[in-house]
């Protein structure tokens, strides 16, 4: 059997929330829709987070009642705290993805807590979530670099992924928020965190910043990792990592690992459609180089 990997795709919440323009509830209702006829098994539909830190995901519960739950597709959603939880379980949501950082001034910045409170919030969250049956997914942000701290070593980064999973995430994301990390920084930050966590468990979670994200991905490859997250169409940028820009593409990721003998399940022609549905929505140019190339072909 080919090697598989599995793509998180999470344009319809990292890809959305720093948007500044309205979009409305009907428009991320049709765009979870078309991606999840793409073949895609796990797509992240909003977050649960106060609306006064992240405006654009306010209407997350709405837009979550209104998708249409396909069969063999996940949709998580972020959760910070128990108020998001009990929002998440009034919807029907099967899969909540908490976030940390391995940067304290981040941390601050992004929930209005310490790493170690952060993990405070996550004690009841997880409890709650084991009663009823929700899987928990872990985020860590800023796993490579941070926008105030600078350059991250690897040792926090081991010991909070650690701590997720000591908690009862099945998966913990690495998150290269600001998207400065590189093939070789990939390779050493894996080689520490897999210590802690086994490879089978981590997720790589690029931005591309730096235009480094495909080869981050390659490194964290070679490191055993088969699972990424992705954004249609390169959409995104955190709220509160100034400068940061979308993660790969997803229509990025499939061409590279398809061509590379790795099996993703995802239909590249369907995904590019939907890439430049939302592009054009949105007044703006695919972040794919992939779908860009495809335009270009085909206007030739
Ligand atoms: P706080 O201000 O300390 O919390 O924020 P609070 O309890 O004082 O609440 C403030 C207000 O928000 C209150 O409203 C609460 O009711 C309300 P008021 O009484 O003033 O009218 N509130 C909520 N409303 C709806 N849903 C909730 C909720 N919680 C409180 N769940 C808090 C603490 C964690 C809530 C806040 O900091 C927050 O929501 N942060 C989220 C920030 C965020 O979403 N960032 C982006 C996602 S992380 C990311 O993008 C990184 C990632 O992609 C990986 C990577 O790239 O690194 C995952
Ligand atoms: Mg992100």
């Amino acid at each position: 059997m080919a090697d598989t990997v599995r793509l998180v795709e999470v344009g319809p919440r990292d890809g959305l929330q720093n948007e500044k323009q309205t979009i409305e509830p009907a428009t991320k209702i049709e765009l979870i829709d078309r991606l999840s006829l793409c073949g895609l098994s796990v797509i992240e539909a909003g977050a649960f987070v106060s609306p006064k830190w992240v405006p654009q995901m306010a209407a997350s519960d709405t837009v979550f009642r209104g998708i249409t739950k396909r069969r063999g597709v996940t949709y998580p959603v972020l959760v910070p705290n128990m108020r998001g939880f009990e929002t998440a379980l009034g919807v029907g949501v099967r899969e909540i993805a908490i976030f940390t950082a391995a940067s304290e001034t981040f941390s601050r910045k992004n929930t209005n807590a310490t790493i170690d409170e952060t993990f405070a919030r996550f004690a009841p969250l997880i409890r709650a979530a084991t009663d009823n049956h929700i899987k928990v997914r872990g985020y860590v942000s800023c796993v490579l670099g941070c926008p105030f701290e600078g350059e991250i070593d690897a040792e926090p980064v081991a010991q909070v992924a650690g701590r997720l999973f000591d908690l009862g995430c099945y998966e913990i994301s690495l998150g290269d928020t600001i998207g400065v990390g590189t093939f070789g920084g990939v390779r050493r930050l894996l080689s520490r965190v897999t210590q802690a966590v086994p490879a089978t468990h981590l997720a790589g979670h690029f931005h591309d910043t730096y235009g480094q994200a495909l080869a981050n991905i390659h490194a964290a490859l070679d490191a055993g990792l088969r699972v990424f997250d992705s954004s249609v169409a390169g959409l995104g940028g955190c709220p509160y990592a100034p400068g940061a820009t979308g993660n790969v593409a997803t229509e990025d990721c499939v061409y590279m690992l398809e061509k590379s003998g790795l099996t993703t399940g995802v239909d590249l022609d369907a995904l590019m459609q939907v890439s430049r549905w939302i592009s054009q929505t949105l007044h703006r140019t695919p972040q794919s180089r992939v779908t860009r190339a495809h335009a270009a072909r085909n206007a030739s």
